[in-house]
This record gives structure tokens, C-alpha cells and sequence, in this order.
């Protein structure tokens, strides 16, 4: 038997190269060597509260961005998570036994408080809950994700692990994010806050849908400083991230080349804007051809969605059946 995998990418707009290398790289991997289910998270997308068509497109979009990245319909199952009401049952269930307290303290959920004071509904608070049910719903032991979600992660072991105890059964294995490389992927935003963001403000995340010119433009934009004061000085935070980013797309040489006129102070962030702005668009020049032929073939999309949501609801079905069973809810 194969181990079993689970992840996905909400709706809220085009995927970003953080979203490639934080996770996409991973699924294309992961997708011939295991039991894989890929879906596009729309109804954590609406704590946002999008419009219907914008919902509807975002979804349509998310898709074609998988399958132009390379996602193998007939390898994985790839879905739409409101395609699933299992998804939604189990999310009901686990949140009878998740407590404010702990998802409180989640630290995605502290974030949202602050970002977004305005809105702070009952679907950010038991955001946790939900990605759980996304994942315990297959009984998945892999998930590949960045590492902005390892916590999140963390509450699915926690909450599975819980139902086995309360309804003293095992129906839930521990899930564990998963990555091929040694630790989980960061990528850097533009705007020198780190993490690059669907959210996080205009021009900090470069979309694999991008024209080159909008990409040219948001790099050379880039946070920098006034360079470096000191010979083989380290980097500060705003340096090292276009250095990260450049490590996902540029060759080795390159990097080791601007790496070094940092050290010896003689370099031009101009120069090294320009080069990761061209390895930019050299490596996502492919993903965007694709996406393009692919955005018009609604009947092609249609298939994929219906035939995804098929062998993922027949998965789904079980296991909410076993939950139901453990803890009570029978038939007469
Ligand atoms: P989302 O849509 O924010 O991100 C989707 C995936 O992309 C990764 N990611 C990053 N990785 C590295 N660097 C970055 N700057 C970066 N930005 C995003 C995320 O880690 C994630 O793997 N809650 C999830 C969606 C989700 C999910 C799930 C994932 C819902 N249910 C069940 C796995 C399993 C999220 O916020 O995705």
C-alpha cells in the first residue's frame, strides 16, 4: 500500500512562486511515488469573504495553474474541497472536541487578529479545524507544505490523536509535513517582510502568471539597503532574501558570482535585480504558455474537477462513515 498524501491551495488568487516551491515542487514529485490528493482549499477561502464570481474564477484559475504546473490527473486526485461535504462533516465533528483556548493561541490566528481587525469570524478561529478535516478525511500520514503551516500541522496531530483517545479507536493516523529537501521551504517576499504573501501588499509576491514585464518591474522594486560597509560582512534580512530567491531560480554559478561581489563590496543591486528578474522569467516563461492554453478549455477542466471529486469523495465517504460509527451516530 501506498502512504497516502494530502495537501492543497486556497483560492484567494493566482499561486506564487512561494506556493511553487513551498509546495507545487513537492506535489509533482510525490504524485508517481504516492497516493496523492491535491485540492484547491475554497472554503478557506472564504473567510475572506470573496464575491461569488471572483470565488467561482479563483477556483477555475487555481486548477489550471495545477495542471499547467504539471499535475497528472490521472496520478493524483485532484479536487475541489467544497466538492467533498464529507470535508465539512468532519470539520463539525472535530470541532466538538477543539477548544478556543488552543486555537487561540495559533499563531496564524494571532496574525489575522492584528492584520485584520475587522473581520474576525468563527472560520479564521477554527481555520485549524478545517485543514485537519481536509487532511484526516484520506488518512493522510504525508502533507507537503511551506513552512508557515508546520503548526497548523502540529493541531491535525493533536485533534486526530484526540478522536482516537476520546472514541478509543484508530481511525486517525499522524500526519507530518513533508518536504524532499531537509527542512520546509521560506520564500522571501519583495517587500523585505519575509514571507512572500497572497496577502501581504502589492508587489511583494511574483505570480507564475505574470507577464515579464510585471515581474521585471515588482524586482526591480525590491527591498535593498544602501550596500554592504564592511568586506565578507553577513547579510542583512533584506539581502538574504533576494539571495533565497535567487537559490530557487538562478544556476548555482550565478548566485556564487553576486555572492561574491557582496563579499568584496563591489556589488550593484541593479545588477542583481536584473539577473533574478530574467531567471524569473525564464523559469516560469513555460508555466505561463501553459496556463494560458489551458484557461480556455473549460470542457477539459470541467472533466478534470468531476472525475477529482469522484475518486476523492469515494475516500472521504469511509472515513466519515468510521467517524460516525466511533462515536455513536448510528442508524436505527
Ligand atoms: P496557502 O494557500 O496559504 O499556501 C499554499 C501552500 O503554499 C505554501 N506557501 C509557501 N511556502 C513557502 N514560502 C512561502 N512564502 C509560501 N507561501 C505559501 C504554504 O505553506 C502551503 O503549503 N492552510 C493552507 C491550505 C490548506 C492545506 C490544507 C494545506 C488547507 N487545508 C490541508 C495542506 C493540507 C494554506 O494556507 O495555504
Amino acid at each position: 500500500m501506498k502512504e497516502i498524501v494530502v495537501s492543497g491551495i486556497r483560492s484567494t488568487g493566482n499561486l506564487h512562486l512561494g506556493n511553487y516551491f513551498g509546495a507545487m515542487k513537492n506535489f509533482l514529485k510525490m504524485q508517481h511515488d504516492y497516493q496523492c490528493f491535491f485540492f484547491i482549499a475554497d472554503y478557506h477561502s472564504l473567510t475572506t469573504h470573496p464575491t461569488p464570481a471572483d470565488l467561482h474564477n479563483n477556483v477555475k484559475q487555481v486548477l489550471v495553474e495545477y495542471l499547467a504546473c504539471g499535475l497528472d490527473p490521472e496520478a493524483a486526485t485532484l479536487y475541489v474541497q467544497s466538492d467533498l461535504p464529507e470535508i465539512a462533516e468532519l470539520y463539525l465533528l472535530l470541532n466538538m472536541n477543539a477548544y478556543v483556548g488552543e486555537l487561540e493561541r495559533c499563531t496564524s490566528f494571532k496574525e489575522k487578529i492584528r492584520k485584520q481587525p475587522d473581520n474576525i469570524n468563527a472560520g479564521l478561529l477554527t481555520y485549524p479545524t478545517l485543514m485537519a478535516a481536509d487532511i484526516l478525511i484520506h488518512r493522510a500520514q504525508k502533507v507537503p507544505v511551506g513552512k508557515d503551516q508546520e503548526q497548523h500541522l502540529e493541531m491535525a496531530r493533536t485533534f486526530g490523536n484526540r478522536f482516537n483517545r476520546i472514541y478509543a479507536c484508530e481511525l486517525f493516523p499522524e500526519p507530518y509535513a513533508f518536504n524532499y529537501g531537509t527542512s520546509l521551504v521560506k520564500i522571501p517576499g519583495l517587500d523585505g517582510s519575509g514571507k512572500m504573501g497572497k496577502s501581504e501588499g502589492e508587489g511583494n509576491a511574483i505570480f507564475l502568471a505574470d507577464e515579464p514585464d510585471v515581474i521585471r518591474k515588482k524586482v526591480m522594486r525590491a527591498v535593498t539597503d544602501a550596500g554592504p560597509t564592511q568586506l565578507q560582512q553577513e547579510k542583512p534580512d533584506v539581502i538574504k532574501n533576494l539571495f533565497l530567491l535567487m537559490e530557487a531560480v538562478s544556476a548555482p554559478d550565478t548566485i556564487a558570482h553576486f555572492d561574491d561581489q557582496y563579499n568584496a563590496m563591489t556589488i550593484r543591486y541593479g545588477d542583481l535585480k536584473k539577473q533574478l528578474a530574467e531567471d524569473v522569467i525564464l523559469f516560469t516563461a513555460p508555466l505561463r504558455e501553459k496556463i494560458k492554453e489551458l484557461s480556455g478549455d473549460d470542457a477539459f477542466i470541467h472533466k478534470v474537477a468531476a472525475h477529482g471529486a469522484e475518486k476523492a469523495r469515494e475516500s472521504a465517504r469511509k472515513t466519515v462513515a468510521e467517524a460516525r460509527h466511533a462515536i455513536g451516530i448510528r442508524h436505527f
